[in-house]
């Protein structure tokens, strides 16, 4: 399967990235954070205790979730814009580490490739859990507060509050049981911090052709 595994911390540039990757390979890119995403707003519309993990989990299996390449939709209603705000935020890593929640993403992620033949996958487990045997895997790094800024530039925001919220939930993501945020022993680390778009995709490509692709 050809996969580019894109994992990393908040902020780091992965998306930007993982969509240029995905034009530049001709493989298709799916965004598993936006998944989560989903999954925390039908909790969050269905007035759930998001530290409920058998409850979420059950939401996890139902719902419809369709990611695209600009968007998502949950049970056929586009809801791109709703799943970026402070509450979504604030609640996707408490709901991202219950471990009902991450079997029924895996399972779609992995469907999701499979019917896709590979994929540029973005996400915080992708090379260690989701598919360890990607052909290429990236932990894609910033400091955080280059990871900050560029939160503010795209978002606004106060400098402080953006630094915090991405301090707690790196934190949550890095510290879960299951599946926690961490680069596998065979990826390759990029940091992203004093370099360009361009030259970061250009770095992935370069290691692609090398794994055997281009
Ligand atoms: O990439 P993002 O910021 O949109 O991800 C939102 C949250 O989803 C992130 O804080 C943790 C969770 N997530 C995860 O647990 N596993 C993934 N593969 C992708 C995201």
């Amino acid at each position: 399967m050809r996969v580019i595994a894109i994992d990393g911390p908040a902020g780091a540039g992965k998306s930007t990235v993982a969509r240029e990757v995905s034009t530049a390979t001709g493989l298709k890119y799916l965004d598993t954070g936006a998944m989560y995403r989903c999954v925390a707003l039908a909790v969050q519309q269905s007035s759930t205790d998001p530290h409920n993990a058998e409850a979420v989990g059950r939401i996890a299996r139902d719902v419809k979730v369709v990611i695209e390449e600009f968007g998502a939709q949950l049970n056929g209603t586009d809801v791109t814009e709703l799943i970026r705000t402070h509450e979504i935020n604030a609640i996707v890593s408490v709901i991202a580490a219950h471990t009902p929640v991450r079997d029924a993403m895996r399972e779609q992620q992995r469907a999701w490739v499979a019917h896709h033949g590979g994929g540029v996958i973005e996400g915080r487990d992708i090379g260690t859990v989701v598919f360890p045997d990607a052909e290429l895997k990236v932990f894609l790094t910033a400091s955080p507060v280059v990871r900050a800024e560029r939160r503010v530039q795209q978002n606004g925001g106060d400098i402080e509050v953006v630094a915090s919220s991405i301090a707690e939930r790196d934190h949550l993501d890095s510290t879960r049981l299951d599946s926690p945020l961490k680069p596998s022993a065979d990826s390759v680390i990029v940091d992203s911090s004093n370099r360009t778009i361009s030259e970061v995709v250009q770095e992935i490509v370069n290691h692609f052709a090398q794994v055997g692709h281009g």
